[in-house]
């Protein structure tokens, strides 16, 4: 079974390269899933530097085919959070408060191939969630037999490494994402799980992690949402970043990681 991953789509810009980018993907690699990062698919509080998805946009999104979407710290953004977030194709963090909206994990089924996709982030990324290793272990008590995709939020090397280590062929692959940033670590680790610190974005190349930084830096420097400038997305060239995977038995046999640049299709006038 192949599974391709997508990272942290980035805004309208990370949506049209995707659309680009994700047809000649599947003719080329004919993957039984695709899942894709989407907590930064749109900035809904341009002031504030809010990112998360707008219903339309994860319309937009599943009619390019995803299977699923995956989220992190950025899915609690925008107050509409509980709508986008009630899809029956999105996933959280799964370890986050119980009465939070959503789900962290979600079963896929095409003919007799079945995965299951789960969201886990770290502390580095999300501050009020709960321990990553404790739900991961909760859940796996509940599935056996599955081939488990884990798409692991964190801004630490370490923790992503640990757990994947932790869980190494229980879970057929821990991949990272939310730095935006790509590692040349892909790999897979002795017991069968696939692993790559961080898979990078797919977005406006020329940007800070795929915004413009003027917003970012200003809040940087000011320590609070800088007055007079709003978050929007990078163009610039593009930039694709994803993730391959052969599982066989609920283990990986083969990764895949590429990170490329590529040309920014026209928006639509
Ligand atoms: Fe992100
Ligand atoms: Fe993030």
């Amino acid at each position: 079974m192949r599974v391709l991953f997508f990272g942290d789509v980035v805004g309208e810009p990370g949506l049209r390269i995707l659309a680009q980018e994700l047809p000649l993907l599947r003719r080329l690699y004919r993957p039984h899933f695709v899942v894709v990062n989407g907590e930064n698919l749109d900035v809904t509080i341009p002031e504030l530097g809010k990112a998360g998805m707008h219903p339309q946009s994860l319309r937009a999104l599943f009619a390019l085919g995803v299977d699923a979407v995956t989220g992190g710290n950025h899915s609690f953004d925008p107050p509409w959070a509980e709508e986008v977030l009630g899809h029956a194709r999105v996933v959280r963090p799964l370890n986050y408060s119980r009465h939070a909206p959503g789900k962290g994990s979600l079963l896929l089924r095409k003919g007799n191939q079945e995965l299951l996709v789960v969201n886990l982030a770290g502390r580095s990324a999300l501050a009020h969630a709960g321990d990553p290793v404790e739900a991961l272990e909760a859940l796996l008590a509940q599935w056996q037999g599955i081939p488990i995709l884990v798409d692991f939020h964190s801004e630490s090397v370490f923790e992503k490494l640990g757990l994947a280590y932790l869980f190494d062929g229980e879970v057929a692959a821990v991949l990272g994402t939310h730095t935006h940033v790509a590692t040349q670590d892909a790999r897979i680790l002795p017991r069968g799980t696939a692993y790559v610190s961080d898979v990078r974005m797919v977005g406006g190349e020329e940007g800070f992690q795929g915004y413009h930084p003027d917003f970012l830096v200003e809040a940087l420097r000011r320590r609070l949402p800088p007055k007079g400038l709003a978050l929007r997305p990078a163009e610039g060239p593009g930039r694709v970043s994803y993730v391959l995977l052969e599982l066989e038995g609920g283990r990986a046999k083969g990764i895949l990681h590429l990170s490329e640049v590529v040309d920014l299709p026209p928006a639509n006038p």
